[in-house]
Order: structure tokens, then C-alpha cells, then sequence
């Protein structure tokens, strides 16, 4: 078997086609989404993140904001920008990129963001909102993923998922929206004794750990879904996930290509929670 593609190119074009257009719907009654976006340091990473976020709201019809600083900043002065955006009310959505420089408690600046404005759902009342089953803004990556498997139509009820990684912006999360679709969820990460048991038993397997190339196609069982949330250079020094393509697409029903995978869908769902952040107000 071989495997077909998801795009997230294409679903995040469509998406975003309907935020633009609620943007523009709010916008003419008066409030016009707006992102404030606080980049710490000088990780290059982080800084094409921010700068694409930047570009997907202005191509969107939103507002944004940017605010940079240094990497030994005082993170005081953070913590002042934060209040004051969480004071403005022409701003819906507040994001703070990780990682943080050392001297910052990222947990400390992440609770400081209004739980109402926190867009990316890392805030600890909307973690454990989506952990009961609430309405809350949900971390974006995961939430992208969840649209992924729901526009292939991907019977979620009953299924064996598999998570490799548990970090609270992706693995954590994902598994919560999985359980709560009604899939039965099993959590892998790095003390995980044998891996491939699991992910051989697996339905769907969302592979977000970080590492290059790293989720095999013998470790797939033949017909799963495969989600690759990594995003790394590989030895060759291209863009790759932490599927291993190439083995997996012949052993997988439907796999998510990087680049051009989860990727796009993250910042869309970003957009997503901006335009909902707004859309409260008047609510
Ligand atoms: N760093 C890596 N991914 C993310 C994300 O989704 N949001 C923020 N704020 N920082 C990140």
C-alpha cells in the first residue's frame, strides 16, 4: 500500500478562507481581530515562526502587534507588556513565543496572559478546561491535527491512537482531544520501553518528539493514519519530520508530508482562536 498524502496546504487555505471572512464580518461591525505577539531573544527558529504568524494575520485582515526584545531583558518588562495588552481591549489574542530565555520562568509569563486572550490554549484554566470536556481555546497544533483527521473523515471512536511525546504544547493536549473523541489513547515518550508494541498496534500514530526520521515504517501498523508534528533538519540538511516518509508511506493508509503537513494547519488554528477571541466580544 501506498500511502496518500494529507495536505495541510490546501485544508489551511480553506480554513483560512473562512477566518478571513469572518475577520472581515467583525470588522465592519467594529472590531477587527487583533494579535499581539511578544518574541524574547534571538532563537532564529523562533523568529521565522513569529514572523509567518505576523504575515498569516495581516493576510487574514487582522491586526497585529510585535513586540521584540533582547535575550537578557528583564523579564519585569515582559510581564508590564503583558498587563498592558491584557488592559487593551482592541486586542483578542496574546502569544508569547517559546522557548523563553533562561531567566524567565516560562510557566510564570504563560499565566500571565489573560486566560481570555490566551490564543495559544497554554494557559493553565484552559489546559484544565479542555481536560474536563469545556469550552476553552485549545492549543493549536493538536487542535490543527484534530481538523486533519476530521477532513479525511477518520473514524476516531474506538480507534487505537498512539502519542509519541508528551510535552504540554503538543503530546499532552493531543491526547486529551483524542480521548475525548472517543479513541483509546496510549502516551509513548522517551522512557517508553518498547515502542513499536504500541505503535504497531496503533489505528493513528502522531509522532511529535523531535526527532529526525525517527518513526519507521516496520514500527507502522499497514493501513494506520500517520501525523508527523516534528519539523527538523535531517542529515541531507533538508526540512523533515519525525517520520521516516519514505518507509512509512508504503505501509500507511493516509500520512501527513513535512513540509506541507501539520505545519501550515498550526497557524491557522492560531487565526482561528483570534477570530473566536473577537467574535467574543461582541457575544
Ligand atoms: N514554540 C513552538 N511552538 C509554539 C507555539 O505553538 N506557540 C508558542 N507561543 N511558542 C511555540
Amino acid at each position: 500500500m501506498t500511502a496518500r498524502n494529507i495536505d495541510g496546504n490546501a485544508l489551511a487555505a480553506k480554513v483560512r478562507e473562512e477566518i478571513a471572512q469572518r475577520a472581515a464580518e467583525l470588522t465592519a461591525r467594529g472590531v477587527q481581530p487583533c494579535l499581539a505577539v511578544i518574541l524574547v531573544g534571538e532563537d532564529p527558529a523562533s523568529a521565522v515562526y513569529v514572523r509567518n504568524k505576523v504575515s498569516a494575520c495581516e493576510k487574514a485582515g487582522f491586526r497585529s502587534l510585535k513586540f521584540t526584545y533582547a535575550p537578557d531583558v528583564d523579564p519585569q518588562e515582559v510581564f508590564d507588556r503583558i498587563a498592558e495588552l491584557n488592559a487593551d481591549d482592541t486586542v483578542h489574542g496574546i502569544l508569547v513565543q517559546l522557548p523563553l530565555p533562561k531567566q524567565f520562568d516560562a510557566d510564570k509569563v504563560l499565566e500571565a496572559i489573560s486566560p481570555e486572550k490566551d490564543v495559544d490554549g497554554f494557559h493553565a484554566e484552559n489546559f484544565g478546561l479542555l481536560l474536563q470536556g469545556r469550552k476553552s481555546f485549545y492549543p493549536c497544533t493538536p487542535w490543527g491535527v484534530m481538523k486533519m483527521l476530521d477532513s479525511e473523515n477518520v473514524e476516531l471512536k474506538g480507534a487505537e491512537a498512539v502519542v509519541i511525546g508528551r510535552s504540554n504544547i503538543v503530546g499532552k493536549p493531543m491526547a486529551v482531544m483524542l480521548l475525548s473523541r472517543g479513541a483509546t489513547v496510549t502516551v509513548c515518550h522517551s522512557q517508553t520501553k518498547d515502542l513499536a508494541f504500541h505503535t504497531k498496534r496503533a489505528d493513528i500514530v502522531v509522532a511529535a518528539v523531535g526527532r529526525a526520521k525517527f518513526l519507521k515504517g516496520d514500527m507502522i501498523k499497514p493501513g494506520a493514519v500517520v501525523i508527523d508534528v516534528g519539523i527538523n533538519r535531517g542529515e541531507d540538511g533538508k526540512l523533515c519530520g519525525d517520520v521516516d516518509f519514505d518507509s512509512a508511506r508504503e505501509v500507511a493508509s493516509l500520512i501527513t508530508p513535512v513540509p506541507g503537513g501539520v505545519g501550515p494547519m498550526t497557524i491557522t488554528m492560531l487565526l482561528a482562536n483570534t477570530v473566536e477571541s473577537a467574535q467574543r466580544v461582541l457575544d
